[in-house]
């Protein structure tokens, strides 16, 4: 059995959301039929209530299929509103896209763990996870069966890009993958750099005696505005995750303004992390 998650990232509705991309996803995820979708964080391009609003009515138009969110930096009122950042930080998140900050999807043999990483009552860059947040996933995770991927997403990143472009990640990252390693995670989905990449964390962490083969990291691009960096830089992206039972299967898609339409350009096959599924049959 196959569940397939569609993993977008970084709409940000104001003046960098591109209506022309933007529209062609509610079609396209229609086709391409997956059991929930997942959006890692940056609703938003500035807090206010009209995006909020445009960026819940794009969901709306999403298949009717459990839909995973996060809060991204951008979903957090600027320093400059300081009474909002302080007082109700989180108002316009609450009221149109969720109400809960850290959340959990259970599907059948997948276990998510959405983990808000802003912190905007600290001067934080790049995010943080808290040590209760820690908990909070242990705790979701403790009644994981022992076949179940489980899965966390965030929207800052725990890991830097393969070419160290944009590579300031997020500060005490390793305490908590080293966590997630104990927790027996198997994936990690997230935003925020506007490039996606497909890797393992054993490509900047040494591997533990939890988890010989690491941790898969999937990052998304922007999906839907026009702020994409690096190697993506003006291009918007996505991915695709089918997983089964001792494998998933990645697959990246990216918009080519010409045909005006988005196209899967790679795919990426990991065997299943987790220990529980270490008994190689090689
Ligand atoms: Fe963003």
């Amino acid at each position: 059995m196959t569940t397939r998650l569609l993993h977008l990232s970084d709409l940000h509705f104001g003046r960098p959301y591109l209506p022309r991309v933007g529209d062609t996803i509610p079609g396209l995820a229609a086709e391409l039929d997956p059991q929930a979708i997942v959006v890692s964080g940056d609703f938003t391009q500035r807090c206010r209530e009209a995006e909020f609003r445009a960026a819940a009515n794009f969901l709306k138009r999403l298949p009717d299929v459990p839909v995973l969110t996060i809060p991204g930096n951008h979903d957090v009122p600027l320093f400059y509103r300081v009474l909002d950042r302080v007082r109700s930080p989180y108002a316009f998140y609450r009221k149109y896209i969720n109400e809960e900050l850290d959340v959990v999807l259970n599907l059948p043999g997948v276990k998510l763990v959405g983990l808000n990483s802003t912190k905007p009552l600290r001067a934080i860059k790049n995010g943080r996870i808290s040590r209760w947040q820690l908990e909070f996933s242990a705790e979701a995770f403790a009644d994981a069966s022992e076949t179940d991927w489980r899965i966390i997403v965030a929207h800052h990143h725990f890991a830097p890009a393969p070419d160290y472009e944009g590579s300031d990640f997020m500060p005490k990252a390793k305490r908590a993958m080293d966590e997630f390693n104990r927790q027996q995670v198997d994936m990690i989905l997230g935003g925020h750099l506007h490039r996606a990449y497909v890797g393992n964390s054993l490509d900047v962490y040494a591997g533990s005696p939890e988890l010989e083969r690491g941790i898969i990291v999937v990052q998304s691009g922007t999906t839907t505005s026009r702020r994409g960096r690096a190697r993506e830089r003006e291009k918007n992206s996505f991915n695709v995750i089918d997983l089964e039972a001792t494998e998933v299967r990645i697959s990246h898609w990216l918009y080519f303004d010409h045909i005006q339409r988005f196209c899967e350009v790679s795919q990426h096959r990991f065997p299943k992390p987790s220990r529980r599924a270490l008994d190689c049959d090689v």
